[in-house]
């Protein structure tokens, strides 16, 4: 059966932990994290078109604003390289519903990609695998190879190499959302700003956090949060600390920045919890938006094929 349209979901992720050592000759820096995939989604969908026709990128939903809609957009660019190791000339169509918000450090972008690679795959028959997959991912940004496993994981290199993490247990998260993103290699440059001069150790994963995460108990794990770039994100957004703040006055079981920021994760030890602390935080008006996800959730997926 020739497929003519194909949508996946992808989530975003949050880094319950991320390291950050040393910077490469490549510009990238070595890093350990632990990427969280959370039920917070974009659903991608893919087109062919004719070859004379002009391939095209559409985004709907509340963060549709900030996306580019040209060659320069991940989903496009990752729609081509699928194209190309299929020596396929087609033009798409590629519509991405955004639920995901942009520059967040909740990997939106790569999202759109891992979709665009999942839905452009199948669209052609599914021929190309998990590790033609994961190769094409890398080659797009660092973060996109998670955003096709999702779950749990361990991420070196610079974020690409992937190792599924075992977890126990389900992690209720409120985001405290910014309309202005952060670029992320500002964040990174940032960071190198503030450890000028300073010894930067090689990047590690805590082993009491592999453990909170084995144990299943949130509390353990929001005590073990941790992020090497947060010093940089509060000083490009000093703002922030007041969502840290409100997390803590609610009792929160742990906030971290996540990624390369502005999102804030906060940790609730419940529904309930997470209920409050979304409400507090949406009343205080630091933040422009308030997401509640679950976590962990399954990577990039098919949801309709016809
Ligand atoms: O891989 P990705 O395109 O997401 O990276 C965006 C930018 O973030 C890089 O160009 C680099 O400035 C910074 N980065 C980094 N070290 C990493 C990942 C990203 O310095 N491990």
């Amino acid at each position: 059966m020739t497929l003519a349209r194909v949508t996946a979901r992808v989530p975003a992720k949050i880094n319950l932990s991320l390291s950050v050592g040393p910077l490469r000759p490549d510009g990238f820096h070595e890093l350990v994290t632990l990427y969280q995939a959370i039920a917070l989604f974009d659903d991608v969908t893919v087109t062919l078109k004719p070859k004379d026709e002009r391939s095209t990128v559409e985004v709907s939903g509340e963060y549709a604003s900030s996306v580019p809609l040209d060659e320069s957009n991940l989903a496009y660019r990752a729609a081509m390289r699928v194209l190309e190791a299929y020596e396929n000339d087609s033009a798409f169509a590629i519509s991405i519903r955004k639920s995901i918000p942009v520059a967040a450090g909740l990997a939106g972008g790569s999202a759109d990609a891992a979709g665009a690679l999942l839905a452009m795959d199948t669209l052609l028959g599914g021929q190309l695998g998990k590790n033609e997959l994961h190769l094409l991912a890398a080659e797009l940004g660092s973060d996109v190879p998670f955003a096709l496993i999702g779950n749990i994981a361990l991420g070196r290199g610079r974020g690409e190499e992937i190792t599924p993490a075992l977890s126990r247990g389900e992690f209720h998260w409120v985001l405290g959302i910014s309309n202005q993103g952060l670029s992320t290699p500002a964040v990174y440059k940032e960071s190198d700003r503030l450890r000028e001069g300073m010894i930067v150790s090689s990047p590690r994963i805590s082993e009491k956090l592999m453990h909170a995460l084995l144990s299943g108990e949130p509390e353990e794990l929001g005590k073990n949060l941790s992020n090497d770039l947060a010093p940089a994100a509060l000083s490009l957004r000093p703002g922030l600390r007041l969502v840290l703040d409100i997390a803590a006055e609610y009792a929160a079981l742990g906030a971290i920045v996540s990624g390369s920021g502005p999102t804030i994760a906060i940790l609730a030890r419940d529904e309930e919890h997470s209920l409050d602390i979304a409400v507090a935080l949406t009343a205080s008006g630091v933040v422009n938006n308030v997401a509640r996800a679950l976590g962990p959730v399954a990577g990039a997926r098919i949801i309709e094929s016809k």
